[in-house]
């Protein structure tokens, strides 16, 4: 039995990394999904890599903008006429820097993408969701949202900023049968963290990927499908009773 058989899923920052992987096994579950991401050709190559479906469909938007994201929403209902799960998963890792060195544009722009971003998404799909007296929503935090590290305070910031709006969109929906809920992952194998691994140690990324293995209990980074795993779960209604809980995907990072 297909664990996602009929449900249509919504995905951002679903063109690379952790979304595109997740689209990957809802497709692979039964579930009808719509990819959101910055640029069409992205979304393209996506789109092929996932061998162009026919229970595919690709967005263009920029999740900080209401525009876009009143679009994203209407265009999936339009195609596939129901939201039933929704990964609120696109976020930027903004610049390695002590905190007093942040530039505040740059502090912003994190902000933007991943706590406006996350809120609107939320703004637009839960009223979806509570019309069809069902839905789950993941929304994508980080260990980052559970534990401070020095250097990227703007996206730890954003991450605990994400946990806060699980728990009060949890607590409002949760009579009309929707749930939402945030995942924590350590530092997964994508383009993020290269990106940041090459911040924390310009020139010596790999190095820096070898140190940060070793701060992980289970002693290696996750892959995007262990965070999919987990993902799918909490979409699936095998965690009908689970609601306003962070879950972290971690290799016992949080634990220490
Ligand atoms: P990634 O960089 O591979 O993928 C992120 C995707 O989001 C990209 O395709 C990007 O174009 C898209 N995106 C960025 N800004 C956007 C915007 N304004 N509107 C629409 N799409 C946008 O990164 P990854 O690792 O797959 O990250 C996904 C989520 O997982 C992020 O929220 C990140 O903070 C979180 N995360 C990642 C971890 C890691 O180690 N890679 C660990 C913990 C959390």
């Amino acid at each position: 039995m297909k664990r996602l058989k009929d449900k249509v899923a919504l995905i951002t920052g679903g063109a690379a990394g952790i979304g595109l992987e997740t689209a990957r096994l809802f497709l692979s579950e039964g579930a009808r999904v719509t990819l959101v991401d910055l640029h069409d050709d992205d979304l393209s190559d996506a789109a092929r890599d996932l061998g162009s479906p026919d229970d595919l469909l690709t967005i263009a938007a920029d999740v900080s903008s209401v525009e876009d994201c009143k679009r994203y929403v209407a265009q999936t209902l339009e195609t596939f006429g129901r939201i039933d799960v929704f990964f609120n998963n696109a976020g930027i890792e903004g610049k390695v820097a002590p905190l007093a060195d942040q530039k505040i544009e740059d502090f912003d722009r994190v902000m933007a993408v991943n706590v406006r971003g996350a809120f609107l998404g939320l703004q637009h799909v839960l009223p979806v969701m509570t019309g069809q007296k069902c839905g789950s929503v993941i929304n994508m935090s980080s260990i980052a949202g559970l534990k401070g590290s020095p250097n990227v305070a703007p996206y730890i910031t954003s991450k605990h900023a994400v946990v806060g709006l699980t728990r009060a969109a949890a607590i409002e929906v949760a009579r009309h049968n929707v749930r939402v809920n945030s995942v924590h992952p350590s530092p997964v194998n994508t383009r993020m963290m290269r990106s940041l691994e090459e911040g924390f140690n310009p020139g010596h990324g790999d190095e820096m990927k070898q140190q940060l293995a070793e701060t992980i209990p289970l002693g290696r980074y996750g892959e995007s499908l262990d965070i999919a795993n987990l993902v799918l779960f909490l979409a699936s209604d095998d965690s009908a009773f689970i609601t306003g809980a962070q879950y972290p995907v971690d290799g016992g990072m949080a634990a220490g």
